[in-house]
């Protein structure tokens, strides 16, 4: 008699955890690659569809969003004065490029970005300023691509040296796990302690559909080295080389286009032939911004740098 209770205990423990299971994981609809989104379960599928902030453009979440997307996203965050993290009270501006884009249908960069005062420019892939700034007449032909980025971290000095190949393999790990960019576009790293430079190169025809853009790769290792992650899951970057963890105290990124700038002579200091404004991250120092000169005939480059913020505060109608 007493059988039939004691069998359905068992079951019904089991329909609640299912029961329980399901709700939990309906509350974890989140978006694992970016926080900056607004999730729900969508009322037929089931599905967890996440949308971005501040452009509601939906996001897939299982690879990077677009820095197009994020940009945006932060800069709807810092009109609304919350969620910002401020590296350090040493530095001067947050300019990493802070603007509020227009991103285009797949979350990437529209050629031409205007501000809100009908000043328009030209950017790049990485969505940095190529041209100098004109009115609403300005036309940018295409979105010209950034196929080589530069970063250039100085790292903190370590108990233990680092090994040049450990610490090579470690951050190609990084790119390839964290920030799921395919391995062959992890040109090379190279290292003078206490300086490391990694290059990422993909030029358009290397490119597959589906593939991480290294200027997604590049925003979000910067906004990591920043401290302030892109990803949902708590706790940044951590590198560790035999167990050392790499500590970075500084950063510069270098952008190099596929074509050469356009920037008018006369507003630049002589001497430069083309360039291209490349955002420096620094910790420490403040955010100072260089230029590089690609001197398309010896096929090196020429680091010269300006002082983009003092270009503005001079000329702040243009
Ligand atoms: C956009 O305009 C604002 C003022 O309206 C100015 O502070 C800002 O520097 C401008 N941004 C760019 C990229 O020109
Ligand atoms: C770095 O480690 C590798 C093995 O991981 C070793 O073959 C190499 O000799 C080491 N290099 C130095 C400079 O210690
Ligand atoms: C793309 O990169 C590959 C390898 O670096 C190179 O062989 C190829 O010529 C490049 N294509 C273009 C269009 O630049
Ligand atoms: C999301 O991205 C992954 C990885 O690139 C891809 O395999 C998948 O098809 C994408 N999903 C959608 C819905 O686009």
């Amino acid at each position: 008699m007493a059988r039939g209770p004691v069998l359905a205990l068992p079951l019904l423990l089991l329909l609640l955890a299912a029961v329980t299971g399901r709700a939990a994981a309906r509350d974890d609809c989140t978006c694992a690659t970016n926080k900056m989104t607004t999730c729900s379960w969508d009322s037929q599928g089931g599905r967890c569809r996440c949308k971005a902030i501040g452009s509601n453009h939906e996001v897939n979440c299982s690879t990077l969003t677009s820095k197009c997307l994020l940009l945006k996203a932060r800069t709807v965050r810092s009109k609304s004065g919350r969620g910002l993290v401020r590296p350090s009270e040493h530095a001067i501006v947050d300019n990493d490029g802070l603007y509020d884009p227009d991103c285009d249908l797949d979350g990437r960069f529209k050629a031409r970005q205007c501000n809100q005062t009908s000043v328009c420019w030209c950017v790049n892939s990485v969505g940095v300023r190529r041209t100098d700034k004109g009115d609403e007449t300005l036309h940018c032909e295409e979105l010209v691509r950034t196929h080589h980025i530069l970063i250039e971290l100085r790292h903190r000095p370590p108990a233990r040296a680092f090994n040049h190949s450990d610490l090579d393999a470690e951050l190609r790990r990084l790119f390839r796990e964290r920030y799921l960019l395919r391995p062959r576009f992890v040109a090379d790293v190279h290292y003078d302690d206490p300086t490391i430079q990694i290059e990422l190169r993909q030029n358009a025809s290397q490119k597959a559909p589906g593939d991480v853009d290294i200027a997604d790769a590049a925003y979000y290792f910067e906004r990591d080295v920043k401290g302030e992650s892109v990803f949902s899951k708590p706790g940044g970057f951590d590198v560790r080389v035999r167990g050392e963890p790499l500590q970075v105290d500084q950063t510069l990124i270098y952008y190099l286009d596929e074509k050469p700038p356009q920037f008018s002579m006369k507003r630049l200091t002589a001497g430069l032939i083309a360039v291209i404004a490349v955002i420096a991250v620094a910790l420490v120092a403040g955010v100072v911004i260089l230029v590089i000169t690609n001197r398309r005939k010896s096929g090196k480059y020429k680091k010269v740098e300006i002082k983009e913020m003092g270009e503005l505060n001079k000329e702040p109608n243009l």
